[in-house]
């Protein structure tokens, strides 16, 4: 059930309940009034014949016969009157008023009070009988069911007005939920270029600039993405061209030259001229050798070599020597205050790469007098890599490459941090990582550290 249809059918529900109580609570009122009418006319009733038979016995009375005295009841709204002579037979009865517009059979059986008919005795010539007096509370009752109605009436009236209203607002409130559904469900089809016009409650305009924001930020990585596999699949393909080459220009030459020189042994020994095969030999020889170094310098470039196999410590000390002998207008200072034990060959290697990464990016983009490394230790086992020059700094204009990006890539894989400012004299740049040096120290930092 959606949420729009669970919250009208909530209301609803509480607005039947209002009416039903509103309905009992009026039912029960009126049988308590009615119940009151009731017994009041029939006291009124018994004391009006208990006066009509005191004067009619009276000397020189002029009052009414009981048969009179039965038909003042006729139109009654409340009292029925009927005389019973002393056989029990009924002698004559009043004609009570019918009601206008009758109440429902239901009503009057559910509000009429039950209430026994009033006897009061009389004496007609030498005879003696009595007059019963019932209450007939259709009257009344047909008078409170008008009054019920109306009520009621207005109760539904206002609880479907209500409803409606309710209805109207909370649909109207709900929409941008809706289409933010929609909109995740589009994600799938149409990516991440979906978008949603801010409306609706301040909440749901921040929800909607919220997905806005993420739709935003799931591009840029996705672009960001598909850039590196597109570079990636470059580098492979020249890869594998330069591979080719080297097979066909290198190895493809001697593996004939080889062919050859053994068909000339081949030759010469089956024509017995023994003194062609050192030569033709030898030459097999420097082919294969040849090859041979051909083949290790292929696999050397195959495999995967880490500049941090000589350890972290000389290998920056290359590196830094690599740009000096480059760029010696440049100051480089190193100062490496880590120790390398325990310290694991995959960080060892993340460290490198920033620091490589960053002075390139010093040199290239800022062009500095000055560049400072330093690696040292930090709390709960923290490898702080810090590269600061005072070059020209971040312009303003500055586009994201892949250079950063890969470097926040490669720490955060490993649960570190880059962060990049101003430099320290208020000019160039200052780049600095943190890093666990292993997966223990990875695993000992508290959660809002990482
Ligand atoms: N030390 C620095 N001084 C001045 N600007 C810098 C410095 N380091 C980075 N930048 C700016 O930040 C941008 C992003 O650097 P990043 O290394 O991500 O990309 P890049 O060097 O341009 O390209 P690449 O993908 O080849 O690394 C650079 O283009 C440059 O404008
Ligand atoms: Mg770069």
């Amino acid at each position: 059930m959606s949420l729009r249809v669970r919250l009208i059918t909530s209301i609803l529900v509480v607005l039947l309940v209002s009416l039903a109580v509103g309905g009992l609570s009026a039912g029960w009122t009126a049988t308590k009034s009615v119940r009151t009418e009731m017994q009041a006319a029939l006291a009124n009733g018994e004391k009006a014949v208990r006066n009509g038979e005191a004067d009619r016995r009276a000397p020189a009375a002029a009052a009414p016969g009981p048969d009179r005295q039965v038909h003042l009841f006729d139109g009654n709204r409340h009292l029925r009157a009927r005389l019973v002579d002393e056989a029990g037979q009924m002698r004559v009865a009043s004609v009570p008023l019918e009601p206008r517009q009758p109440a429902p059979g239901w009503l009057v059986a559910l509000v009429a009070p039950s209430l026994p008919p009033v006897e009061v005795p009389l004496e007609f010539g030498d005879r003696s009988g009595r007059m019963l007096l019932e209450a007939d509370p259709r009257n009344e009752v047909a008078e409170v069911w008008g009054q019920l109605r109306d009520g009621l009436a207005a109760l539904a009236l206002f609880c479907a007005l209500s409803a409606a209203l309710v209805g109207f607002v909370v649909s109207r409130a709900l929409r941008p939920l809706e289409d933010l559904s929609a909109a995740l469900a589009a994600v799938g089809s149409e990516g991440f270029a979906v978008r949603l016009k801010p409306a609706g409650s301040p909440e749901l305009v921040r929800l909607t600039e919220g997905f806005n924001a993420m739709m935003e930020r799931l591009g840029r990585a996705e672009r960001h993405n598909r850039r590196l596999h597109e570079q990636l699949v470059a580098v492979q393909e020249e890869e594998r061209a330069e591979l080719a080459r080297d097979l066909h220009d290198e190895i493809g030459p001697f593996l004939f030259c080889v062919a050859v020189d053994a068909a000339a042994i081949e030759a010469a020994a089956q024509v017995g001229n023994h003194a062609e095969i050192p030569d033709s030999a030898a030459a097999i020889r420097r082919s294969v050798s040849h090859m041979q170094g051909h083949v290790r310098s292929m696999l050397g470039r195959l495999r995967p070599a880490s500049p941090v196999e000589i350890g972290l410590a000389p290998a920056l000390r290359n590196l830094v020597a690599f740009w000096q002998a480059r760029r010696p207008g440049i100051t480089f200072t190193l100062d490496v205050e880590v120790e390398e034990d325990g310290m694991e060959e995959a960080a060892k290697e993340v460290v490198y790469r920033v620091v490589q990464e960053s002075v390139t990016n010093a040199v290239r983009h800022g062009q500095p007098g000055q560049v400072e490394i330093s690696i040292r230790t930090g709390p709960e086992e923290q490898v702080i890599t810090c590269i600061s020059d005072d070059g020209v700094g971040l312009s303003a204009t500055a586009v994201p490459g892949f250079g950063l990006a890969g470097l926040r890539d490669r720490l955060a894989a490993r649960g570190g941090g880059l962060q990049v400012v101003t430099g320290p004299a208020g000019r160039g740049l200052q780049v600095t990582a943190r890093l666990p040096r292993s997966e223990r120290a990875e695993a000992l930092r508290p959660p809002a550290a990482a």
